[in-house]
This record gives C-alpha cells, structure tokens and sequence, in this order.
C-alpha cells in the first residue's frame, strides 16, 4: 500500500535524522520536523479518518508504530546527547582547585602603633595596667588638676583646641593621671596610650599626635624608680646598647621635672654625621617627673604616704627616629605606599 511504503519512508528518514544528530537543538529539530504538527506522519494520521475502515486499520497500525519508534529513538538520543553536553559543561566549568588563588593584599601595622604596642606590651610585662581616657576632655582635667588653672601663663604653652561647654581636645594624656588616680586607691601603675591634639602643623607637628602616659604611685617610689623604668623601656624599644640620661626640665604637674634622653640606638654617639641623632648622641624622648604633691591631693591621694612618677612620651616622635622617617605628617596621610614599608 502506498502509505505505508511513505510512512516507512518517512519512518526511516526519521531516525537516521535523530540517530545522526549532534547536539540537543539538531534532536529537537528533527522531533519538530517528523513528529511535530505539520509534519507529513501526523497528516497522514490527521487523515485517517477520510480512509476506508480496512485500510484506516492498515495505516492507522502502521504510523502509530512509526511515531512510536521514532519516540523511542529520540529519547535514546537525547539522553546520550544530554549526558554528554553535561560533561562537556562540567568540564568547562571546572575548577583547579589545585592552581594558586587571588593573593589577598596584607595589611601592616601603622609605625606609630608598632611602637605604642612595644611600650605598651613593656609596661604590661612589668604588672602595669591599661587606662583610656576621653579625647574631648574637660579643661579641669585638662589644665587645672595639673597645677594650670585658669590664666596661668603655662596654658599658652599648648595651643588648644577649645569646644563648647567648656570642654578642650586634649592637649596631653595627663588628664588621664588625675581621673585614674580618683577612680582606683593607690598603689596605681597604668600605661595610657591615646589621641592628643594641638593646634600645630609643620614637618614635626601635626594637629593630632599620639602620646603614652605612664604613672606610678606607691609608698616610697623615687625618681631612681623611674629612671630605671624608663632605661629598660628605652632597651625594648630601641634595643639592648642604649642608655639614658635625665635633664632638667619644668612641668607644673611634676616636681622635681625630667626629661629623658635615649642614647643614639644607631651611633651611639660616635658618628658626628648620623642620620638618626645628627650626630647629637642623644635623642630627645619624653618629659617626666616626681608627681606634684598638689596634684597627688587634687585626686585624693595623700602626698605624706604616697609618692608617684610620672612621664609622658610621643610614639610618633619614636617611630620617627627608629623607622628614620623625615617627615610625622606622612604618618596621617593615609598614603599606603607609605605605610606599606613597615
Ligand atoms: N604631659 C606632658 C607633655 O605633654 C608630658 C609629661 C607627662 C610630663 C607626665 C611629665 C609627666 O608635654
């Protein structure tokens, strides 16, 4: 019957279409041309209807085991095609866990935290402990618990910043002394690193510095107690050769006042033309002193039992002649090339 040789016909062009197909759209090309609305096997079963009832069984057999092979093809096919365009994708996409990843930039200490942490750690291995103070202080604490009240020459000495309410950014961490000394009884030993601010700007001064406070009050403490404390903090930081010496100095919160000098941890003293001391010997390093008995009664502290040392050091100024850096306004700059060299 003529049918039948076509829809063999059609049978056959269809599966060697499907079997020859390379990927899933060529499949379903083929699917939309043999099996789809229009395509010439469901004509002919479309019209069936139209045929006599012998041969309509004839055909109607026929084209269903057509179709149904033709099904069966497909799926065989698109389940080998599909699994191997899985693969192909998977490989694609794989990942080498194995190569080497993204390098995350590594962040580095600020120079002046290196040091404010050695001091720090210092003091913290000889038993003192660590207070903070606020930055927006009150003027009492300030200038007038430290012997500089109000009208008193010395204030000129700093130029501050002054904010409402009679309040003024810290110009030292000493206020940290008093508040400490009216918060815990003697015996005090307390480090006190901080943000301080003066209105001052030039290659050594920025508006904002740092300094470390330090205090000790106990029975019987003398300023051979603090020499001895500053000389070995001065070994930690700049290295086991260096010595110190005291110069006379005035601070209205301190009596008798010092200041320390550090031995040229590079020189030592024995090259006059030294980057690091200019060829000085010496390096200046921080102000200090027997704590003022009025200030010790000030914060409730009575001067006949106690006695304290004080001292008050800039870890900036320390970065600056340990790193050799020129120039303390580098420092709050923020450049990371700058600070990518520590
Ligand atoms: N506060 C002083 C300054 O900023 C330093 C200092 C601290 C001096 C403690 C003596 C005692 O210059």
């Amino acid at each position: 019957m003529a049918v039948n040789g076509r829809i063999e016909e059609l049978k056959n062009a269809a599966l060697s279409a499907v079997r020859g197909a390379e990927s899933t759209a060529a499949l379903e090309d083929a699917r939309v041309r043999y099996l789809g609305r229009s395509a010439e096997l469901t004509e002919i079963k479309k019209s069936i209807g139209t045929l006599s009832p012998d041969e309509r069984k004839e055909v109607g057999r026929s084209a269903n085991l057509a179709s149904r092979e033709i099904e069966g093809a497909l799926e065989a096919k698109t389940a080998q095609l599909s699994a191997g365009e899985r693969e192909e994708r998977l490989r694609a996409e794989a990942v080498d866990v194995t190569l080497p990843g993204v390098p995350h930039p590594r962040g580095n200490l600020h120079p002046s935290q290196r040091i404010i942490d050695e001091v720090v750690d210092f003091f913290v291995g000889l038993g003192y402990g660590v207070a903070e103070g606020p930055e927006a202080e009150t003027d009492y604490y300030n200038f007038t618990a430290l012997g500089i009240p109000p009208g008193h020459p010395a204030r000129t000495m700093q130029d501050t910043f002054f904010l409402d309410d009679g309040l003024v950014l810290r110009t030292h961490t000493s206020p940290v002394q008093v508040r400490t000394m009216l918060s815990q009884p003697p015996p005090v030993y307390v480090v006190c690193p901080g943000r301080t601010y003066r209105r001052d700007s030039d290659p050594t001064h920025t508006p904002m510095f740092h300094q470390i406070e330090g205090l000790a009050v106990d029975r019987g403490l003398t300023l051979g107690h603090l020499k001895g404390t500053l000389a070995a903090m001065a070994r930690h930081v700049f290295g086991d050769d260096v010595t110190v010496r005291l110069r006379p100095s005035y601070f209205q919160f301190t009596e008798p006042s010092v200041e320390l000098d550090v031995s040229c941890f590079r020189c030592g003293g024995s090259d006059p033309n030294c980057k690091v001391c200019k060829g000085a010997g010496w390096l200046e390093m921080l102000g200090a002193g027997m704590v003022d008995p009025g200030v010790l009664e000030e914060a409730g502290v009575d001067p006949e039992e106690y006695t304290g040392f004080a001292f008050g050091m800039g870890p900036d100024r320390m970065a600056m002649a340990k790193y050799g850096i020129p120039d303390l306004r580098l420092f709050f700059e923020g450049d990371l090339r700058f600070l990518r060299q520590f």
